[in-house]
């Protein structure tokens, strides 16, 4: 059923960029931008492909000693249900992989939801009681799903949900099983951070990246704020910042205000 919301909307920034290096670069620049103004700030932090150029911008920014990202406290965005923290697989094991450990970030300061807890439900308030502890999140990353999925909130949830566990979409997992031996390796449930936790941090990114995100990215930011669109949600909150590429702004109307920008920004 659809939940059309009625409540206080906001234009966010729509940044434009060539291609997906550049949203890399300006994503990672946002990012030590606030690291700098807060260095122990707690940031939010999705898995998947499109962060993939961000990441490997902050890495070549750790890399060469211009900003120390070691302050920082990472929350994930999810994690699969079945998956122990140490699992190559979990997003956990992840995002240290991809970028915790090469920014000097201890191990320690990552959480995620436990993917592994014999309480999912128990797992999921203790999440938000870790985020609550650390001041909360002063900036959210975010990917968006074909189906304009944030984090695990597939089509349909409640915009007033906060952590909890979720019936992965057939779509999602199909997008998912790459990252798998087959398709039946896909874990069919997660733990999500909801779109009311998502919409607690102080500022918002949305990244998004190539042809196939584009009717997704004009959804979430044209028509109805509403549960058919999870991303749509983001509407409501007065700082979001949307850093696509060319190609995932192709279906935006030319009404949509935005910034374009060349390949040397
Ligand atoms: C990942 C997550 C998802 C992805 C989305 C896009 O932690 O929560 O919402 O951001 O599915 O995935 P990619 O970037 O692989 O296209």
């Amino acid at each position: 059923m659809t939940e059309a919301i009625r409540r206080a909307t906001f234009e966010p920034v729509i940044e434009v960029w060539p291609g997906p290096i550049e949203v890399g670069v300006r994503v990672a620049a946002l990012i030590t931008d606030l690291v700098a103004a807060t260095p122990h700030a707690a940031i939010g932090l999705p898995t998947g492909s499109t962060p993939g150029p961000t990441y490997a911008a902050l890495r070549a920014v750790a890399a060469s000693r211009a900003v120390d990202f070691s302050g920082l406290t990472v929350f994930l965005l999810d994690e699969y249900v079945g998956l122990a923290a140490e699992n190559p697989q979990s997003y956990r094991s992840t995002i240290r992989r991809e970028v915790t450990n090469d920014l000097g970030i201890a191990a320690d300061r990552v959480f995620g939801p436990a993917g592994d807890a014999s309480d999912p439900e128990e797992a999921c308030q203790r999440y938000e009681e870790q985020i609550a502890a650390a001041g909360g999140i002063a900036l959210q990353l975010l990917g968006i799903g074909r189906n304009g999925h944030i984090g695990f909130n597939e089509p349909g949830t409640a915009f007033d949900m906060r952590t909890h566990v979720t019936e992965l979409s057939e779509d999602t997992r199909e997008d998912n099983a790459r990252f798998f031996v087959c398709l039946a390796d896909v874990p069919t449930h997660a733990l999500t951070q909801g779109p009311a936790t998502i919409l607690d941090a102080g500022r918002i990114v949305l990244i998004a990246t190539g042809a196939a995100k584009a009717s997704a990215v004009a959804r979430a930011f044209v028509g109805a704020v509403s549960v058919d669109c999870p991303a749509s949600v983001l509407r409501t909150h007065p700082d979001v910042r949307v850093v696509v590429d060319t190609a995932a702004a192709a279906a935006l109307p030319d009404s949509v205000p935005r910034v374009v920008h060349g390949a040397e920004g």
